[in-house]
């Protein structure tokens, strides 16, 4: 059977390393693979989950665009469009909601992360998150997502809200068992400031990720600046034992340079880390400069960028309406052809 790849982002705030190096970097390279479907989505409707920003969304959701094509998603070979384009995923979402038990929302250990501590004021969105995000893959009849390592358990979920309607309600395999592709060397890239930390766009100092958005000087900056501990850097993984912020640059290098963390030790091992920082300050402006430019660019030609998501609505709701419809069978619903 051919390969259905369905990934996405989130247009909150602007995206970092991470989401390059642990999803986007990846989804390029599938995107090449033979008998492989790409469909990438900008999920602009989890962005809301936790509050609406009406007067930034859309030019949000046009940069996560741009950001796909510039680190080198192609809108010829992969699907690029808006969540909220293509109307089943909300449809579905819901008819996904009412076969979910609460039991199996209340594990998910990112609700818990990002409700904080009053969960009471936490929207009901943020709580049904993961059930939307079912729906993104199966309304596809997606069979891998690359995603960083954070979205395992959502992806597990997926996963099992697909059995639970395969067996008792289509009575047959309906919905393909989405596979998670947890890939290359940098599957979750810490913070600049604290290696115990995931790096995220919606952390409070600035300092602690790199922008796809940053210039040279503010790459340079962070990384001058960034946590390290008082010992060289290691030379093999057994050092990295009780040193998670030399770990998560050797990880970023590695990951940037197409290399293994040792092969990178191999180089670099023993050093001190203001050299081994410069080398990694050099590499990643090398790296992500050309994406940073070519993603204002492709800014500046927001009706381009339009175009190239309206054609995708087309090309994803023709793959999603028809298999909403059969759900719809499926689960009894009346429709009017
Ligand atoms: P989001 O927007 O938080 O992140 C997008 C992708 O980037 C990965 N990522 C990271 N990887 C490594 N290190 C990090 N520090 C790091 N930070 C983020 C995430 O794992 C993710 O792959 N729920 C998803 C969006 C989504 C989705 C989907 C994904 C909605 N529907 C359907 C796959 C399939 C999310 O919040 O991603």
């Amino acid at each position: 059977m051919k390969k259905r790849i369905f990934s996405g982002m989130q247009p909150t705030n602007r995206l970092q390393l991470g989401n390059y190096l642990g999803a986007l970097k990846n989804w390029v390279k599938l995107q090449d693979e033979p008998d492989t479907e790409c469909i990438y989505c900008v999920v602009d409707l989890h962005a809301n989950t936790t509050g609406y920003t009406p007067d930034t969304l859309k030019q949000s959701t046009r940069e996560v665009a741009a950001a796909y094509i510039a680190a080198g998603l192609d809108p010829k070979k992969s699907i690029i469009f808006a969540q909220s384009s293509v109307p089943a995923h909300a449809q579905l979402g819901w008819m996904l909601g009412c076969i979910t038990p609460l039991g199996w929302l209340n594990r998910m250990t990112q609700f818990k992360d990002k409700a904080g501590k009053d969960k009471e004021k936490a929207s009901a969105g943020l709580y049904t998150y993961p059930v939307l995000m079912a729906a993104d893959v199966l309304l596809y009849h997606g069979t891998h997502v690359p995603v960083g390592d954070d979205q395992k358990q959502h992806v597990e979920l997926m996963r099992d809200i697909a059995i639970s309607f395969n067996q008792h309600i289509a009575k047959r395999d309906f919905f393909p068992l989405p596979e998670p592709l947890i890939m290359g060397e940098a599957t979750r890239v810490m913070s600049l400031r604290d290696g115990t930390a995931k790096m995220s766009k919606s952390a409070e100092s600035d300092m602690s990720r790199i922008n796809l958005t940053d210039d040279a000087d503010a790459i340079a900056n962070k990384i001058k600046k960034a946590k390290t501990d008082a010992g060289v850097v290691p030379a093999n993984e057994a050092e990295f034992e009780g040193r998670p912020e030399a770990r998560n640059l050797i990880t970023i290098y590695a990951a940037l340079a197409d290399m293994s963390k040792q092969q990178v030790m191999n180089e670099f091992g023993g050093q001190q880390f203001s050299a081994f920082k410069n080398a990694l300050s050099d590499l990643t402006v090398a790296k992500m400069g050309p994406i940073t430019s070519r993603m204002r660019e492709l800014m500046g030609d927001v009706a381009e960028l339009d175009r190239i998501l309206a054609d995708s609505s087309d090309r994803a709701n023709a793959i999603a309406e028809p298999i909403l419809k059969q759900t719809k069978d499926i689960l009894g619903f009346w429709s009017p052809r």
